[in-house]
């Protein structure tokens, strides 16, 4: 079957280099002229581990193709995936722009039947908004499908999760082209994916239901944490405890600074602007998205508590990405902090495995950047762990304590065990647990706020 996949970003490029792996004939479109030679170079623009190799060997073998023009495109392909940008307006609902465009380039190229499959995350009711589009941009009358596939990718993770997912979700209308799809994801059937067939709304319905429940699960945990602090309980326990019971699940019950990323903040706002249109005031949003924006708060309270005055103060940042494994930083509580603890006059020095590029764009020469996670910590008054990358989780503990000014670690992911840390001679402070106090510490801390307040 020849496909044809629109935009390159995450989720277009991560579509259309596995889809090639199936063996399908792909066509890769974005109207980003140096983006596509990129590509056709085998270079990309984005870091996704396994990616890389992917695309260029589905190059080489002739499978996968880039190109700006739509219409060539489209010729040979029986599928069209529309995996463009969706992004939020101001007023948090989605900003249906380049969808729109797409829907029109789409009518005005179709010669002959095609499905056209939503991947971007989209309103509730786009597929309609889609199909009156290509009708009306064609100068006559072909006919065509609309379904919806959403996508359940995780960055960092993306290619695991279109070759191994726990489901395929498709929603359409006539029975031809779900058998269409459904052949697509054929080879899955051999791993036995469910595959989940509903009709277009309910479709578009199960991915902000899908992403608004993960993040609800996250600032759940995150306000018991809160009240851990408050009472001396210890959440990571409270999470073996809970999180055994099937029902529940171990999973994303990791508490920490907040989610971040461009997938839960804006789908999140967009699923409250899609409640709201359809009559519904759906409260829990609100608070999941207040409860994630007082993680970042409650953290920042707790570094100034510690350090009792942040003027001047010397930190080591461990993480800029909105989470481990990515070089993304669009939405990341790290970066928040970070331009909120420079705001209050501190010095950062930080450390990141991939985002410190991106983050350069929008940190600028205020902070310093550096080339391991012990050159962060080099002097610094205390250490903060901001992004849930693997490595920092396995940190030279001896080393690290020598090279700090003093010995304080304060972690917003909750990857080192207080008394482990303790042990090692920190004063470690984590979200939701007790902290591992060290007294020489908190007096040679203190002075700093005599000489500088
Ligand atoms: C998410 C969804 O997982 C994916 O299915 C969807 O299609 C796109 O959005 P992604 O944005 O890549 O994927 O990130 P994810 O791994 O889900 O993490 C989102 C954020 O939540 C990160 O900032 C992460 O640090 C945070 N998080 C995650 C927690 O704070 N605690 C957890 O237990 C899990």
């Amino acid at each position: 079957m020849h496909i044809c996949v629109i935009g390159t970003g995450y989720v277009g490029l991560v579509t259309g280099a596995c889809f090639a792996e199936f063996g399908v004939q792909v066509a890769c479109v974005d109207n980003v002229v140096s983006k596509i030679s990129m590509l056709q170079e085998g270079k990309l623009p984005i870091h996704e581990p396994g990616l890389h190799e992917l695309v260029t060997k589905n190059l080489r073998e002739g499978r996968l193709t880039f190109t700006t023009d739509i219409t060539k495109a489209m010729e040979q392909s029986l599928v069209i995936f529309i995996a463009v940008g969706t992004p939020a307006r101001a007023d948090g609902a989605t900003d249906l722009r380049y969808i729109d465009e797409v829907a029109d380039s789409i009518g005005r190229c179709m010669r002959d039947y095609k499905v056209v499959a939503t991947k971007s995350t989209v309103p509730v009711g786009t597929a309609k908004r889609i199909k009156e589009r290509i009708q009306a941009a064609q100068s006559e009358p072909i006919a065509f499908s609309v379904v919806s596939n959403p996508e359940f990718l995780r960055e960092g993770a993306a290619i695991e999760d279109f070759m191994r997912p726990n489901r395929v979700v498709i929603g359409g209308e006539d029975a031809h082209a779900l058998a269409i799809m459904k052949e697509l994801y054929s080879p899955l059937y051999l791993i036995e994916t469910p595959v989940v067939i509903t009709d277009i709304v309910t479709a578009e319905m199960i991915k902000y239901a899908a992403n608004a429940f993960l993040a609800m699960k996250i600032s759940f945990i995150n306000a018991v944490a809160s009240i851990c602090e408050s009472v001396g309980a210890n959440v990571q326990q409270v999470c073996d405890g809970i999180g055994t019971d099937s029902r529940i699940g171990p999973r994303f019950l990791n508490p920490g600074i907040g989610y971040g990323g461009s997938c839960f903040p804006k789908d999140l706002m967009a699923f409250r602007a899609v409640a709201k249109e359809s009559g519904y005031d759906f409260r829990l949003l609100d608070e999941v998205i207040r409860i994630n924006e007082d993680q970042r708060q409650r953290f920042l309270k707790k570094v100034r508590s510690v350090l009792w005055t942040l003027r001047g103060k010397r930190l080591g940042v461990l993480g800029l990405a909105f989470k481990g494994g990515t070089d993304d930083i669009r939405e990341s509580p790290a970066i928040l902090l970070v331009q909120e603890l420079l705001r209050e006059g501190c010095q950062i020095c930080a450390h990141d495995p991939a985002a410190m590029d991106r983050a350069k764009e929008v940190l600028h020469a205020s902070v310093e950047y550096t080339a391991g996670p012990y050159e962060a910590a080099t002097g610094a008054d205390a250490l903060l762990i901001l992004t849930e990358w693997e490595e920092f989780a396995a940190l030279d503990l001896g080393r690290l304590r020598k090279l700090l000014k003093y010995p304080i670690v304060i972690d917003g992911r909750n990857l080192y065990d207080p008394a482990i840390m303790s042990a090692h001679g920190f004063s470690y402070y984590s979200v939701g647990r007790p902290a591992s106090l060290t007294e020489d510490v908190a007096a040679g801390i203190r002075p700093h706020k005599r000489e500088h307040s």
